[in-house]
């Protein structure tokens, strides 16, 4: 019978690890249906609201799994080799949101959003990752930043049910002017302090950090980013012209005197290419002194949707490579992505085509 079939070694370790896979996804979406059942009416409004806003074009959003799985994965591995070198290990999230995430159309198809995967996730992986197991207590320091007062109430009521919420503070703000006080006011307390901060601005051009900002926090600190790049939205709203200002301030003032290819197009011919735009982050965080920068794409069936670009200052970074294989191996491919999905949400029943 061919179901009945011997596997191979190699079949069997992918299967392990999407066994795995599935555990965790199904954990983020256990968490966030009873944080969501536990809020008060007018707080699920604001949710709704909240995904009617940011997943309104598409029915389904599974290519979110990828972000945020990314994020979780990074986690683990910072606390561990951050806490052998480091006093203070503080996480930052500039564009918070309520602390939920839609993946698909009804209303149980959520799972934890950034900041809360921030604080929940520690635990999640001490006790099922034996190599981790130290890193249960997670960050020393939580800072939230959200624009929107009302997502950030939100976020601060599920923070507060939370046994470290007393660790988290939720600052309603501009993440422009909040993040470089936040890490001023940190690296003034004499501590020695590694930020991980997750950028998660969307494709608006007004929601994105500036590099003003962006060299303003990260010139003195030892931070490492993950950041969520729009390629395709930023190139688009250079709309067919050149625009130094705006290249100028999404990506340093000196950018349009560079001799590059992409500020080549962003400042001067226009009709710049989604690379050009994955460049000159590049090229900012180059400023800096980031010497690693990985590229991690997030797809829909065959799609780029958009990029997650991780920085880290560390020029030898062994950590980041197995990050990266870490995350080729455990992420399904688009296509399964969302059936897996559907399986997790008992929409789909059997996944045995997939070994
Ligand atoms: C894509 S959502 C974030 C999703 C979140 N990272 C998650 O994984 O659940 C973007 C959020 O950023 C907020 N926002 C937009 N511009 C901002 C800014 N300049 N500073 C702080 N928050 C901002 C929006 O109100 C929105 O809630």
């Amino acid at each position: 019978m061919p179901g009945k079939r011997r596997k191979t070694k190699k079949q069997r370790d992918y299967q392990k690890d999407f066994e795995r896979f599935k555990t965790y996804i199904h954990k983020l979406r256990e968490e966030a249906i009873q944080l969501v059942d536990s809020l008060p009416p007018n707080d699920k409004k604001i949710v709704l609201a909240f995904f009617s806003r940011y997943y309104r074009e598409e029915k389904e959003h599974y290519w979110s799994i990828t972000k945020l799985f990314a994020h979780a994965m990074y986690i683990p591995m910072f606390l561990q080799i951050g806490r052998a070198n480091f006093d203070r290990l503080i996480y930052i999230d500039t564009h918070s949101g309520p602390g939920l995430a839609r993946i698909g159309p009804a209303d149980d198809e959520i799972v934890l959003g950034s900041p809360l995967i921030a604080l929940r996730w520690p635990e999640i992986i001490a006790q099922n990752v034996r190599q981790y197991r130290k890193i249960a207590s997670g960050f020393d320091a939580f800072y939230f930043i959200e624009l929107d007062p009302q997502r950030a109430a939100v976020l601060n009521r599920l923070v507060d049910k939370h046994p470290h919420g007393g660790k988290a503070q939720v600052r309603i703000g501009n993440s422009n002017t909040i993040l470089p006080s936040i890490i001023k006011k940190e690296l003034q307390q004499g501590t020695k302090p590694l930020f991980y901060i997750f950028i998660d601005p969307y494709g608006e051009i007004n929601t994105q950090l500036t590099a003003d900002t962006i060299l303003a926090s990260l010139k003195q600190a030892r931070a490492d980013v993950i950041i969520t790049v729009f390629d395709a939205h930023i190139a688009r709203a250079f709309s067919g012209k050149p625009n130094p200002d705006l290249a100028g301030k999404l990506f340093g003032r000196e950018f349009c005197q560079t001799s590059m290819q992409a500020s080549e197009r962003l400042c001067r011919t226009g009709n710049p290419r989604r690379s050009d735009i994955i460049k000159a982050f590049k090229y900012l965080f180059n400023l800096l002194g980031y010497k690693n920068i990985s590229i991690i794409p997030v797809m829909k069936e065959n799609i780029t949707i958009y990029h997650l670009m991780l920085a880290v200052k560390h020029p030898s970074s062994p950590w980041v490579k197995s990050y990266i294989n870490y995350l080729k191996r455990m992420l399904p491919k688009p296509e399964i992505l969302k059936n897996i999905w559907k399986n997790i949400t008992g929409r789909q029943t059997t996944l045995d085509n997939f070994f």
